[in-house]
């Protein structure tokens, strides 16, 4: 059992929630759920260490604690705490009653332990396979006044240091209905604040930037108010203790699994403790919960680290790669792509098309993705969506006659598609101009000259379900590109009466999770990617569904470099496409050797991007044999645990980012090592090659100390040094691995590690 009760028969209980390494503490003060903290694991706990706070000055007692004033919620570290009733901090639960008033008083009740995970209703979380792989403790909070209860759930997994968690609201039959404002999913409360706090926010083509920066008093934090997750901040955020580094010392990783408004936040306190909450933006959120009726938050999944940044990554990765991701996919090699955005945009027919895919047969390609403009009268971003049949002029045979003609070739075909958005101009708005969001008697904001479907409603939804599935089904398709490429404005709908309007923003994601669900499901054999604009929308909530994410529309590899290395911070190479595409970028206008643009995509989901029919023949040549080389090396970089040998941010100190240029770092390195340790593959690249360079040893990870490896090029240039070289895992992680930049002028090396 992960969950150790003592004093497990009395009205004050105290849940120690065991990891291999870590310990968890809940206990129960005065009737209310206590936090006795998260540290190093200990089977015993006397509760002599918990925060006490004594007669803070304005901070008041509960009813039976003026006396004394040796007890205040506004400065015990709690688990769930409600707003009203003498906290001062961030509250994890408000809601505003029948009266008018917002004070709860949420007291512990009960206790249930179970084995295994239960699944969440109509939201994506994390599963077990197996009910050994962990145990769920339930807690039951009530309100005395209101009846109102609060299930808070943890579980805890037995064989990684991670603990996810979820709350829900029920509001008891009989019972008058309740406005929810804050239904945060987790809140955890730390004793100290002597944490730098890690978030990951950027832009579109510069998501995920990581920012490092000391916690002070008053709250920092990130939060979307967009309608998604959003390219902006990322619903992620971890607390980094004194000494913590990439490598070394206590992290705490906070990630949500959820795609619509989000909040984390870390408020320091008066008395210098830190409390983390996480969970739906109640800024654009409120929900009328009726009697008899239960809510449920998103989950939020906690790791704890002793091994640094690194280690904190690898426990996300292994869980997200094979407990959050599902279906046929998740643990299958995936094919190399072409996708004909970048070769063509809009301006394609069907013979370029077919050009397009005769050159990437003879590269060893294994899909062509048709992507945007392939129906309605789609010639630009104006117009169309939401037509959904096949552009006549440019398809003129139809998309089944393509798709036949790609597998003809011996590829598999693809599908991009964008199933949340119409076009003004388009027939499904004429005929339905109500089903966009919009707020009645305003013209809707468009974005991109789109407007956003109304996934609220329960008919659009199933209007959705029903054009996908015939889409999907007429036409023999293997993959789906998923994209989303504005963001949620004039947030209403037209379906909800007015004291449900705050409820739309949540309500569209749950449609949207509805709609992925059914055509995932529906569609077991068909690999999903998301994309929104690149990487808008890469959070958890939607790798349940669809196993990888087009990590950003900047495919300028070493701009890729910094967004790959900062996305792999929370998620798997197996989640995140990358692609080689033509220089001079589209993106950035940068010219990059073909080598190193191989070399960053080689980092994920490998694919092309670019027009190879207007290649040199030579060139041509190398892409058919880095084609080759990337499919002897997918299943590691698929499944391999990955080490961050360099960054191109500092750790620690706040992150160098200046205006929208990219940082100081002049090199990135990493690796990724099989699980028995057998194999690892090894890439370095300079983002700013200078002359003359010296040359240094690079300290690899992750390695066996014991065995000898043997030292194989995928790409060293020239150099020789790296030929019939075999080296010791100890040395090369203790030593290193000397590199001399006199290869910089190549801007990368790539090597395999085969245990000799
Ligand atoms: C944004 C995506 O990120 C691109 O890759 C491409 O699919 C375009 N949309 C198409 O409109």
């Amino acid at each position: 059992m992960a969950i150790a009760v003592h004093n497990e028969h009395t009205d004050a209980p105290v849940f120690l929630l065991h990891t291999p390494h870590s310990t968890y503490v809940i206990y129960i003060e005065n009737g209310y759920l206590c936090h006795g903290g998260w540290f190093d694991r200990t089977e015993h706990w006397s509760g002599h260490c918990v925060c006490r706070h004594t007669d803070i000055g304005f901070s008041p007692n509960p009813p039976g604690h003026g006396d004394r004033r040796v007890f205040s919620l506004d400065t015990v570290m709690q688990e769930y705490p409600f707003a009203g009733r003498s906290d001062f901090r961030a509250p994890a639960f408000k809601a505003f009653f029948a009266d008018g008033s917002h004070s709860a008083d949420l007291c512990y009740k009960s206790f249930a332990i179970i084995k295994g995970k239960p699944q969440l209703t109509g939201l994506p979380a994390v599963y077990t396979e197996d009910e050994s792989e962990a145990d769920t403790l339930t807690i039951a909070l009530a309100d005395p006044l209101t009846g109102l209860t609060v299930g808070l759930s943890y579980t805890v997994f037995c064989a990684q240091d991670i603990i996810c968690r979820h709350t829900i609201i029920i509001n008891p039959a009989g019972a008058e209905p309740v406005m929810l404002n804050h239904a945060m999913s987790a809140c955890i409360d730390f004793p100290d604040s002597s944490y730098r706090v890690l978030t990951l926010s950027g832009a579109h083509c510069r998501e995920r930037v990581p920012f490092i920066r000391p916690l002070a008093p008053g709250v920092q934090q990130v939060f979307s108010r967009r309608g998604v997750s959003s390219h902006q901040h990322h619903p992620f955020m971890a607390l980094l203790a004194e000494g913590a580094a990439e490598t070394q010392g206590v992290v705490y990783g906070f990630s949500l699994v959820y795609s619509g408004n989000f909040i984390m936040q870390a408020e320091v306190d008066q008395c210098f403790t830190t409390r983390v909450t996480a969970g739906i933006n109640p800024e654009t959120f409120c929900w009328k919960l009726e009697p008899g009726n239960s809510f449920i938050t998103p989950e939020l999944v906690m790791v704890r680290s002793t091994h640094g940044l690194g280690g904190m990554s690898r426990a996300y990765h292994d869980l997200y790669r094979s407990r959050l991701c599902r279906g046929e996919w998740r643990d299958k090699d995936r094919p190399v792509i072409i996708n004909n955005w970048e070769a063509t945009y809009f301006a394609f027919n069907t013979e370029k098309l077919l050009t397009l895919a005769d050159a990437a047969k003879q590269a060893g390609i294994e899909l062509f993705v048709l992507d945007d403009g392939w129906f309605g009268e789609r010639d630009d971003d104006f117009r169309s969506l939401g037509d959904w049949s096949a552009n006549a002029k440019k398809l003129p045979g139809g998309l089944s006659a393509l798709a036949q003609a790609i597998q003809s070739r011996g590829m598999s075909f693809g599908l991009w598609v964008e199933p949340e958005m119409v076009s003004e101009n388009s027939s499904l708005f004429c005929a339905h101009p109500d089903w966009c969001l919009h707020v009645s008697g305003r013209t809707p904001v468009t974005g991109r000259s789109q407007l956003v479907l109304d996934l609220s409603r329960d008919d659009v939804v199933d209007y959705l379900i029903s054009v996908f599935s015939e889409t999907f089904a007429s036409t023999p398709i293997s993959y789906v590109k998923w994209d989303c490429n504005r963001h949620l404005t004039d947030v209403a709908s037209a379906a909800l009466p007015p004291d449900r309007q705050g409820e739309t923003p949540h309500r569209f994601i749950l449609g949207l999770y509805r709609l992925m669900d059914t055509l995932t499901r529906r569609f077991p054999h068909v690999l999903f990617e998301s994309c929104s604009g690149g990487g808008g929308r890469y959070d958890p909530g939607i790798l349940y569904y669809m196993p990888q994410t087009w990590t950003s529309d900047n495919t300028d590899a070493p701009s890729r470099v910094w967004i790959q290395l900062a996305t792999s911070i929370v998620y798997p190479a197996s989640t995140m496409a990358c692609h080689v595409s033509a220089v001079p970028n589209h993106q950035t206008g940068r010219t990059a050797p073909l080598m190193l643009r191989f070399a960053v995509a080689a980092a994920g989901m490998f694919g092309y991007e670019l027009d190879l029919t207007k290649l040199p023949q030579d060139e041509c040549a190398e892409i058919q044999s880095l084609t080759a080389r990337y499919k002897e090396l997918r299943t590691l970089v698929r499944s391999g645990d990955l080490y961050r040998i360099q960054t191109p941010w500092h750790i620690s100190g706040a992150a160098d980012y200046a205006g929208g240029l990219f940082g100081s770092g002049d090199s990135a390195a990493w690796m990724y090592v099989s699980k028995d340790k057998s194999e690892a593959l090894v890439t370095l690249v300079w983002l700013m090659p200078g002359a003359n360079p010296a040359g240094r040893p690079f300290r690899l990870q992750g390695l066996d100390p014991a065995a000898c490896y043997r030292v194989m090029p995928v790409w060293a240039g020239d150099d020789t040094i790296y030929d019939n070289l075999t080296l010791g895992g100890a040395e090369l992680m203790h030593a290193g691995l000397f590199v001399t930049y006199q290869i910089s002028y190549r801007q990368c090396l790539v090597l395999k590690l085969v245990k000799a």
